[in-house]
């Protein structure tokens, strides 16, 4: 996984990497460093943990050169530490690498028998160790690089650096993103056009394949043949500011409360008022024959998509197969003729879903994808894109992303319901309606805070938390299951309520809370009735429906949350905002590092 990123500047380097590195934490932030050449000489500075350890000791210990190469990182290859963060540097070279070199073991072999011997536990040091060695049989640093890119098979993007050479990095992208910058004077180098966006916003995306020799003056790109290229310069309009808090303690903490702004944001960019209808960007859908979709995306993305499987089918008559994405191309599904294909991404960038992805491109499926960030390379490589318009999302645990994702999903399958002609007028400008609720329902549901924090606060000192939902509030059980561990670290199990009895009602006794979520539709009672078998075993209930659903079937729960009256359709967009204050609180209770917790990464760029 990781960012990296590259500076060949007028002024000095350092300064300039920490804060475009500071842009790409959202891919790691497991340790950082740069490199910097500075009158021929190569240097670099390391440390563990976020970044800010490595801006302190650039304090400590600064670091000249208007040259250099940074890194943030995700460990795929060696835990956390000094000697496996990057850059990693051999000899003349230095290398900031994004991905996983798959050979490396055969590399390591071949490079032992020639007495050359590994430092770190790292796959990148196979790549600086190659190129240390091309160099010493007199290749220049160009051609070493050349060379050593030649020999390694797996996902990478990679900038390297020489000594000796103030105005040069070769940088080579393979299955992971890079893009090049054009400053006044100065080229820049990252993983994506937002680290760069407070130097520049005219990018040029690199393809599948590209090596660059890049310098101050001149860019030679060539792509996978060896062929010289030419890649345009596109003018990007990212605004450079990085998002703030706003005032809350946690970006997680702002990005729940913005969702009445951001879904009013999201409906603004598809609905067209008098008479309402949904807009899409231009595209040559045929919707009125569209039988099928596959969808395919991974984690909340993922629970996403589930969800509106619900309405395609329920609502659009449409079929639909949700894939988790690292498990989709391997098991190399037969791809029909004229397959529409929907891949759901936040961040556009994450590999298992690009890779899924492209194995549709390959069996000419059309392509529409869900995203939020419009540049993304998911969004470049498809026929239709869909953004969430919901602005920057920052925390790892993905917020107001889900709920822009449900939002367009919904959208999308109203449009191909009316389309189809599955739904009369009558139902589809009730459905509108409904969708149109949702930034005034949701405000409603934000509001049930102080109640949720109480009952995250009890919730703290447990091990394991199930979550039950029936429907379309099956996917939302995972995902509340998801929130809770990805950020409390308490064990937490998402189950369709029916399915309970067969086999995981085993757990239940009182020290596993269960997590109802019931809205008063039309599987209610039958949520109650499986509710019973667990409060029948002394199971600790969290009830979580509307006032009328509580009054019911609240008897006898340990805590109930009341939710507003809503619809069966926007249910699972509006029941996720509980999901997600109980995650959020419950960490908070517990100190937990809310917005980059343990072991993730916002962006997953690695299979
Ligand atoms: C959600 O809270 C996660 N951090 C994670 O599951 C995320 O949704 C997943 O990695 C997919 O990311 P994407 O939407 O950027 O593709």
């Amino acid at each position: 996984m990781c960012g990296i990123v590259g500076v060949l500047g007028k002024h000095e380097a350092a300064p300039l990497l920490v804060e475009a590195l500071k842009r790409l934490e959202y891919r790691g932030y497991d340790s950082a460093g740069i490199a910097t050449v500075n009158e021929g000489k190569l240097d670099r500075r390391r440390a563990v943990g976020k970044l800010v350890n490595l801006s302190d000791l650039l304090v400590h210990n600064p670091i000249a050169g208007k040259s250099g190469i940074g890194h943030t990182r995700w460990a795929t290859h060696g835990g956390p530490s000094v000697k496996n963060a990057h850059p990693h540097q051999a000899g003349d070279v230095a290398v900031v690498h994004n991905g996983i070199i798959e050979n490396f073991m055969n590399l390591r072999a071949e490079l032992n028998e020639k007495n050359i011997n590994y430092e770190t536990d790292t796959d990148t040091e196979a790549v600086v160790l190659l190129t240390k060695y091309f160099l010493s049989q007199g290749l220049s640093p160009t051609e070493a690089a050349k060379k050593t890119i030649s020999r390694l098979t797996g996902a990478f993007a990679l900038a390297f650096l020489f000594q000796g050479e103030d105005d040069l990095i070769v940088v080579a992208r393979q299955g992971s993103p890079l893009v090049i910058g054009h400053g006044d004077g100065e080229i820049y180098v990252g993983s994506d056009a937002i680290a760069l966006a407070h130097l520049t916003n005219k990018i040029t995306y690199l393809n599948e394949g590209d090596f660059a020799q890049i310098s101050r003056k001149k860019i030679q790109v060539e792509d996978k043949n060896g062929i010289i290229v030419n890649r345009k310069i596109q003018n990007i309009n990212l605004k450079s500011a990085k998002a703030d808090k706003a005032g809350y303690k946690h970006f997680m903490a702002k990005e729940i409360a913005e969702q009445p702004l951001t879904l009013a944001t999201t409906l603004e960019n598809y609905l067209h008022e008098d008479p309402c209808d949904i807009i899409l960007p231009k595209n040559n859908l045929k919707l009125t024959q569209i039988e099928s979709l596959t969808m395919v995306a991974c984690g909340t993305a993922f629970y996403a998509a589930l969800t509106a499987k619900y309405w395609f089918e329920k609502i659009a008559r449409v079929r639909v197969e949700v894939d988790v994405a690292s498990e989709f191309r391997y098991r190399e599904p037969p791809i029909l003729k004229e397959t529409t294909a929907v891949f759901v991404s936040q961040s556009g960038e994450t590999a298992d879903t690009l890779a899924a992805l492209r194995y549709m491109s390959s069996h000419n499926a059309n392509i529409i994808s869900i995203v939020n960030v419009i540049g993304s390379s998911i969004a470049r490589e498809s026929n239709l894109v869909l953004p969430l318009h919901v602005g920057a999302e920052i925390g790892v645990a993905s917020t107001k992303a889900f709920t822009a994702q449900l939002t367009v999903l919904a959208l999308l399958a109203l449009k191909i319901a009316k389309a189809k002609a599955t739904i009369t007028e009558n139902q589809y400008q009730k459905f509108l309606d409904e969708l149109k609720r949702l930034p005034e329902v949701i405000s409603q549901a934000l509001c049930l805070e102080p109640n949720i924090q109480k009952i995250a606060g009890e919730l703290a000192s447990y091990n394991d938390v199930i979550f039950l939902g029936r429907g379309a509030m099956y996917p939302l059980a995972m995902e509340g299951a998801l929130k809770l561990k990805e950020i409390s670290y308490i064990h937490a199990e998402g189950y369709p309520s029916g399915e309970l009895k067969h086999g995981p009602i085993a757990l239940i006794d009182k020290k596993v809370p269960v997590v109802v979520i019931a809205p008063k539709d039309t599987l209610f009672d039958k949520s109650v009735s499986n509710m019973q078998e667990v409060m029948a075993r002394s199971g600790k209930i969290i009830l979580i429906s509307c006032e009328s659903g509580l009054e019911l079937a609240g008897h006898g729960s340990w805590a109930t949350i009341t939710m507003p009256d809503v619809s069966e359709f926007t249910a699972p967009i509006i029941y996720a905002v509980p999901m997600q204050l109980l995650a959020y609180h419950t960490a908070l209770s517990k100190g937990t590092d809310v917005d980059q917790p343990r072991n993730l990464a916002k962006s997953v760029t690695v299979e």
